[in-house]
């Protein structure tokens, strides 16, 4: 079968000459969940950034057999939902069920059918309650339920998160697991949560130097590489 996301050699260099990917191969089957792990600065997120193609490096990214170029932009971006770090950068409209509805409205859906489907996805993540409120008064656990929400009323089929738990308290990291537990995308979690990675994926792929330096299950992962997730070492990651 054609995997989910196919991705060889590639590579992509910032306009300062930082090198950022430097020869990466990852495969992600349909079903998977995967955590990407790795330090700060080794290449996550420039890494998902190619996956719908808001960056464009040298080398092979395909999602679901189709080659990540302009033409096929729109078909990639429906097919993968990416939810930033930041939710606040993904949170801009005057009330949640707006904001929402909003990737849909530019997909061309009718106001109603947008407002139906945003229903549904708040829904989903546990947010109807909070449809007419402003995002910016939202807690940092909402926001990230709200940001999902937008990208889940797409109806993609890969989920990509980047470091989702971020600002959560420790029963909000465990309310987004079971809540992405629940989704029957397949998911790609960047992420330095030991606990949240174990809950969720089936396998690792460990960066470096924008490089992919080992895969394998989380626990051979974590066990390969213990000090990188020592408390001490993960108090300096964001
Ligand atoms: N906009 C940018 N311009 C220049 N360098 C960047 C930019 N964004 C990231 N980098 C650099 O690219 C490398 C990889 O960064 P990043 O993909 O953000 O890593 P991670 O998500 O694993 O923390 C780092 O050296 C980082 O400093
Ligand atoms: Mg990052």
């Amino acid at each position: 079968m054609t995997p989910l996301v196919e991705v060889r050699d590639l590579r992509y260099t910032y306009d300062d000459g930082t090198v950022a990917l430097d020869g990466v191969d990852f495969r992600l089957e349909r079903g998977e969940t995967v955590a990407l792990l790795g330090a700060n600065g080794s290449g996550k997120t420039t890494f998902v950034l190619h996956l719908n193609g808001l960056l464009a490096g040298q080398g092979t990214v395909k999602v679901c057999g189709l080659p990540v170029e302009k033409k096929y932009l729109p078909t990639i971006r429906r097919k993968v939902g990416l939810v930033f770090q930041d939710a606040d950068s993904q949170l801009f409209m005057p009330t949640v069920l707006e904001d929402v509805a909003f990737g849909l409205l530019n997909q061309g859906l009718d106001a109603q059918a947008a407002a139906d489907r945003a229903r549904a996805a708040l829904d989903t993540v546990g947010m109807s309650a909070a449809a007419g409120r402003a995002p910016y008064h939202l807690s940092a656990g909402e926001k990230r339920r709200v940001a999902i929400a937008g990208i889940l009323a797409m109806e993609p089929e890969i989920l990509v998160l980047d470091e989702p738990t971020t600002f959560l308290d420790p029963p909000g990291q465990r309310a987004l697991a079971e809540l992405l537990g629940n989704l029957p995308q397949s998911k790609i979690l960047v992420t330095h949560n030991i606990p949240f990675a174990t809950a969720l994926c089936n396998r690792a792929a460990f960066f470096a130097g924008g490089k992919i330096i080992a895969e394998g299950s989380i626990e051979e992962i974590v066990a390969g590489f213990a000090w990188d997730f020592s408390p001490e070492r993960s108090k300096s990651h964001s």
